[in-house]
């Protein structure tokens, strides 16, 4: 379903990043959301979509820690285990620009991650947005959380894999940048109030630890998964492009970049 819609090929390779960039993710932010959901989430009967859910791992992380509400994981790719799950987790193989058949006022809590590189400005603003806020309870919440583009402290060879990659989304009319809009997004909606927004700062490389080398092993894991589509554009054969990725190592370990997470929030209103 995904192939021609989505710019990254769902490998196993990819399956395993988006694993792991959970875990550093939810090291980094010590929760899985910021908003003030955890009473609805325990009190049992909240209901909860995770709108480009991945292979899941949020949802299915939130579900053993809240087994009285109810997840739903929505993905155009079915990277998301089938069969064997909890009970109160339900996948759904679906293009989110499609629309969704739940009812007006359903889910208690929405939630999307990195979602940047999935949509243009126009499908987030007039049909994504739009959607969602029509299924989401009045009191409900919607939560999005995104990540810097270019770090600070970035050396040359990152900003060469990074202008790669912001030109390739663009050539799919997806600006990358679109992290600067979502505050927007979510305060300009009639029907939301109470915006917040909460950062963290990541270190990226081995000068900062395990985590920050696990972070670091993860985007150079994104570029070579994107290495057949990336060496041609970059002019570089196979070989010269794993040089390439060694050295943008080399050069992160030289100049300890670093980056923001961001969580933005809103809630929707009741009358
Ligand atoms: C960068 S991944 C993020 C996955 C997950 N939210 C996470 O944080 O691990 C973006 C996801 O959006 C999904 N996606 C892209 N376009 C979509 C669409 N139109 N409808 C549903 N899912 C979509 C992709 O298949 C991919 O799994």
């Amino acid at each position: 379903m995904n192939d021609d819609k989505y710019f990254l090929p769902t490998i196993r390779d990819e399956i395993d990043r988006l694993h792991s960039l959970h875990f550093l993710l939810h090291h980094i932010w010590k929760s899985n959301f910021s908003s003030a959901m955890e009473e609805k989430l325990q009190w049992g009967g909240a209901k909860v979509l995770d709108v480009g859910c991945g292979p899941g791992t949020w949802v299915l992380e939130m579900a053993s820690n809240y087994p009285l509400a109810s997840f739903t994981g929505v993905d155009i790719s079915a990277i998301f285990p089938a069969e064997i799950k909890p009970q109160n987790t339900n996948f759904i193989h679906a293009d989110i620009l499609d629309g969704f058949s739940y009812p007006d006022n359903y889910f208690d809590f929405i939630y999307l991650r990195h979602l940047a590189v999935a949509l243009t400005d126009e499908q987030w603003k007039n049909t994504v947005m739009e959607e969602l806020v029509r299924i989401l309870k009045p009191g409900g919440i919607i939560e999005i959380m995104e990540s810097d583009v270019y770090w600070s402290n970035e050396g040359p060879i990152s900003q060469k894999f990074k202008s790669t990659y912001i030109e390739d989304l663009r050539s799919r009319g997806i600006n990358l940048f679109v992290i600067d809009k979502i505050p927007e997004f979510l305060q300009h909606n009639r029907h939301l109030v109470d915006f917040h927004q909460d950062t963290r700062q990541c270190s990226i490389g081995k000068w900062a630890g395990r985590v920050g080398e696990l972070t670091a092993d993860n985007t150079v894991q994104l570029f070579r998964i994107l290495k057949y589509r990336y060496a041609p554009m970059l002019g570089c054969s196979n070989d010269e492009y794993e040089k390439l990725l060694t050295e943008l190592l080399n050069e992160i370990d030289k100049l300890q970049p670093y980056a923001n997470s961001y969580r933005f929030w809103a809630t929707k209103t009741i009358i």
